[in-house]
């Protein structure tokens, strides 16, 4: 995150209290080779068959010999057809996403770093193809930081087929005079070969775009907060000027953004994900009807007093799409187990008598009396992030592309330890993120996979404006406590950690507090064409403009 300072004041307690590790599925026994393996293997039997009917019409010691050649001939037949079956099934291997892990370590202190720094056939069969280089320049680079507070320092590669940019506002690496000069020839390298580098499918294009997209917007965050000297900031200039050519080389056409797919309804019809949460948080469990049934689960908005201009809309994105710098939408959804009646009524009631409106406008943000209301057992709140691509006139168009999505499960609302669940405070908590690997092997399971509840992730938006390379934290929290560090804050646990129910984000950018209110079914979201604006008045996207003298 860089440029655009944390809209979050609030304090995050340090003391995570133990975090439920994530059951894993009981093991079953299977065998996993190959397909072309098993052809194999079913094949021996028949060969052998066939040299015993031969056999059969035997009688002499001379044929006997011929046969003898025969079997060597075909042991020798069967050992080249062995290789090249067993090459076929390696590359089959690799290519088959269930085995994309195998890139990755997955236990140990290791767990989760790249086991080389190649790029990886993501964008392209071939690793070494011009897109999966320029891809693995940007996405995959080693860190040298302790895996917990106060240890050793170890060496790890980190990224690959990640969603975020892996730079913070010190990071030093990016804007090293000899990481410039290898990124800067491959970008020439690109812009040389643009047809070569440019994907004819609308959705790697998108992809692509929107990975450099976050570069330029990380290296001329750097420059409009002035870090470095003048010899820095020409590089990173020079680097910028390059990659908005390579950006709109990259654009799409409207009928190309409207052929991009829904990828969360694809997710649900692949079958891959559970239909039912039952607060077993080992489920890789996605709501099945979150975008289609209005009464199930009800989008959110931010409280506006009035009927707006338009510069008034977009003080009310969420601090998501504020550091994310307007290149994603954020849509929110509650589900309350009473249906759309009972979440309005509970938000009437927070409204006339939850919160202490003068404390909460002095603060910026919701401050709950302690005699609120709290939300039933069983709501559910859902934040998913879209893609924006920009077209060929170079304005960002919001897609139906699901980048990521997290949610929070309320399976107490007092935030004892029991019932048990993930965070140990009474909610379940899950993320998925999209795969290129998955997204572009037809979509499979619409591009999203869960993230490990107890692995340890880096943070790269919500940083303080000075955060160090690798986050303030570094890799120190599992997924589910970082979530616990932002949803419970100052003790409060249950519907008070809905920090969507009260707009604090937008206040500092104008925006009134106020609560929420849900959408009316029907509806179209205001979401990304909101976020769309915001990103067009930030100064990322004139300079971006500029770079092209557009
Ligand atoms: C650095 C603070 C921070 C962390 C860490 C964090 N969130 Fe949030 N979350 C927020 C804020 C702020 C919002 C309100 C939306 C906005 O304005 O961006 C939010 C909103 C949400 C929402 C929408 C409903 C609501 O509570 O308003 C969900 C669901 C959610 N977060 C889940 C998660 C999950 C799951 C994790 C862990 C993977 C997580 N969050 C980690 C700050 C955080």
């Amino acid at each position: 995150m860089t440029g655009i300072y944390p809209t979050i004041r609030r304090r995050y307690g340090d003391g995570m209290s133990a975090v439920r590790k994530r059951e894993s599925e009981p093991r079953r026994f299977s065998i996993r080779l190959p397909r072309p393996l098993w052809i194999l293997l079913l094949t021996w039997p028949l060969e052998m068959d066939r040299i015993a009917v031969c056999r059969s019409g035997s009688g002499t010691w001379g044929l006997e010999l011929r046969r003898k050649n025969m079997f060597t001939m075909d042991f020798h037949r069967l050992l080249t057809l062995t290789i090249s079956m067993c090459c076929v099934a390696a590359l089959a291997h690799a290519a088959d996403p269930e085995h994309r892990d195998s890139s990755y370590f997955l236990e140990g202190e290791l767990a989760g770093s790249l086991k080389s720094d190649r790029p990886l056939p993501l964008y392209d069969p071939d690793p070494q193809s011009l897109v999966n280089r320029v891809f693995a320049a940007f996405y995959i680079r080693a860190s040298e930081i302790p895996g917990k507070r106060g240890g050793t320092p170890i060496r790890r590669i980190e990224g690959g087929d990640v969603i975020d940019f892996l730079a913070w506002p010190g990071s030093a690496y990016w804007s090293e005079p000899e990481t410039c000069r290898r990124l800067s020839s491959l970008v020439d390298e690109c812009l040389d070969n643009l047809p070569r580098l440019r994907p004819a499918d609308p959705l790697r294009r998108a992809m692509l775009q929107r990975d450099l997209w976050a570069v330029f917007d990380f290296y001329a965050g750097r420059n409009i907060a002035r870090d470095g000297d003048k010899a820095t900031r020409d590089r990173r200039d020079e680097i910028c000027r390059k990659l908005a050519r390579l950006i709109h080389g990259l654009t799409l056409s409207p009928a190309e953004i409207e052929s991009l797919p829904d990828t969360y309804a694809t997710a649900i019809k692949s079958g891959k994900f559970a239909s039912e949460h039952r607060f077993e948080p080992s489920l890789d469990y996605l709501p099945p009807r979150l975008l289609t049934d209005a009464e199930e689960w009800q989008e959110i908005d931010f409280f506006q007093p009035h009927e707006n201009p338009t510069d008034f809309q977009s003080r009310n994105v969420t601090s998501h799409t504020r550091n994310y710098m307007g290149r994603s939408y954020f849509r929110i959804f509650y589900h309350f187990p009473g249906g759309r009646g009972a979440l309005e009524n509970y938000l009437k009631i927070i409204d006339k008598e939850g919160l202490d409106w003068q404390k909460s406008a002095q603060f910026g943000g919701a401050r709950f009396l302690a005699t609120a209301p709290q939300v039933p057992v069983g709501t559910e709140v859902v934040l998913m992030q879209l893609l924006i691509t920009l077209d060929d006139q170079l304005r960002p168009v919001p897609t139906r592309i699901v980048e990521s999505v997290q949610m929070r499960t309320f399976r107490n609302v007092d935030g004892k330890p029991e019932p048990p669940t993930n965070t140990g405070v009474g909610m379940n908590v899950s993320e998925y993120v999209l795969k290129r690997g998955l997204l572009f092997d037809g979509l499979k399971q619409g591009g999203l996979e869960r993230t490990p509840d107890d692995k340890p992730i880096y943070r790269v938006i919500f940083q303080v404006p000075n955060a160090p390379d690798w986050g303030s934290g570094g890799r120190s929290l599992s997924l589910a406590q970082d979530c616990r560090r932002c949803h419970t804050a100052a003790g409060q646990v249950g519907g008070q950690t809905i920090s969507s129910l009260v707009h604090g984000g937008g206040f500092d950018g104008g925006a009134t507090l106020g609560v929420s209110h849900p959408l009316a079914a029907g509806t179209p979201s205001p979401r990304g064409s909101r976020a769309a604006m915001w990103k067009t008045r930030h100064e990322t996207y004139r300079r971006l403009l500029e770079s092209l003298g557009e």
